[in-house]
């Protein structure tokens, strides 16, 4: 049997993977800045981590929800904590895309309404509501297209302001920082105005945080920025650090009811392990202020370059717009310098790396990025 042929893949093989670096097949050494898309976040085969999931897995992986699993109180509870969320209440599934179905079926269980306002160059998975909330047609298959989502600009308060008269609006779905899109920072009083409209219009408001959310962003959901709670926030990738695991936390005013929502594998035993040893060692070593500290540092570098057009971002979430000439950088900085970055558009390059990023490890990238830069 062929594997499907969705992703077009680079020809190398990783076998061994420690902290920031992986290795491929031959031997080769490569600072990774990309994560696996924004997933590892305390680093590669951490010990830790490496030692909770195996003791786990020797005890028992996994059993369903229909019994009592003190793992997942114990995660809800440390979640709660680091996030400062602690009246939230938290449903876990798998993945980023389920997160946020679940979100925003959620929302229309909790008020009744149908209509989910998303913004252009929005990303938010590709199951049925949320690839239909994702602004980009191409991956949209006829059976997922309707009008309950309504696109709007982004950033446009009177874009919204008048999407609330036109439409009884059931919630609004918002990544704190859009990856896919190209790392644009929501601003904060943009986020203040959708949660005063959601105050006002009984709608509800998703702060996607699947890419932006869990310490990234040198806060532990990049909406805190703005200083006003979202209803529900969705997150998914760095959750596990690799280990598949989705979620979504969801204030105390939504009330649950049994069968309301429900997954098989979501919070298994395994799963919940990885997470709980991926929120200590945050909490641990302190890898919310560094990423804050090492990404302010490669931001603040990042804008010395007078070929670099835009540095945007926050924490170590960070795009790099280089001139349209330039879009061959990132493929240089892979084969030549053996770096992994990921990509927005072939001229924005995407620094998505271990929240345990070191400066040692952004002045080696630096230093490849001058190189290339300067030929
Ligand atoms: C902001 C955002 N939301 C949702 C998703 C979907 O997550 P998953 O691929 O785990 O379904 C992604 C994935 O890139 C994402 O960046």
């Amino acid at each position: 049997m062929k594997l499907f042929d969705v992703y077009p893949v680079n020809d190398i093989i990783i076998e061994k993977a420690l902290g920031s670096h992986v290795w491929d097949d031959k031997g080769t050494q490569y600072l990774d800045l990309y994560g696996g898309h924004a997933v590892i976040s305390i680093g590669h085969t951490h010990p830790h981590y490496v030692k909770r999931l195996t003791d786990q897995l020797h005890k028992v992986g996994f059993y369903s929800n229909s019994v009592k699993m003190p793992l997942q109180e114990e995660l809800a509870d440390l979640l709660g904590k680091i996030s400062g969320k602690e009246d939230y209440q938290l449903f876990l599934c798998n993945s980023g895309a389920e997160a946020n179905e679940n979100a925003l079926k959620l929302a229309s269980f909790y008020n009744g309404k149908k209509k989910v306002i998303a913004f252009r160059k929005a990303f938010h998975g590709r199951t049925s509501l949320a690839v239909a909330a994702t602004d980009n047609p191409k991956i949209v298959a006829p059976v997922n297209e309707t009008d309950n989502v309504v696109f709007l600009p982004w950033e446009d308060e009177a874009a919204l302001e008048q999407a609330f008269r036109d439409h009884e609006v059931s919630s609004v779905i918002i990544e704190g920082i859009q990856g896919v899109g190209g790392i644009n920072v929501a601003s904060e009083s943009f986020l203040r105005k959708i949660r005063t409209l959601c105050d006002e219009h009984n709608a509800v408001f998703i702060a996607d945080s699947v890419q932006c959310g869990y310490g990234r962003s040198g806060k532990f959901y990049s909406h805190d920025y703005a200083g006003v709670n979202a209803d529900i926030y969705s997150m998914a990738k760095g959750m596990g650090n690799g280990f598949p695991i989705g979620a979504i936390i969801i204030s105390p005013k939504m009330k649950p009811a049994y069968g309301m929502l429900g997954t098989t594998f979501g919070g298994n035993h395994l799963a919940c392990a990885a997470a709980l040893a991926v929120l200590e060692t945050i909490r641990e070593e302190k890898l919310i202020e560094n990423a804050a500290a090492v990404g302010n540092y490669l931001m603040e570098q990042l804008r010395t370059f007078d070929k670099v057009k835009e540095v945007r971002g926050r924490g170590l979430m960070i795009g790099i717009e280089l001139p349209e000439e330039l879009a061959s950088v990132r493929k240089e900085l892979l084969q030549t310098h053996k770096i992994f970055t990921g990509e927005a558009k072939p001229n924005v390059i995407r620094l998505l790396p271990s929240l345990a990023l070191t400066q040692a490890h952004a002045d080696q990238f630096l230093e490849a990025f001058a190189k290339e830069l300067s030929k």
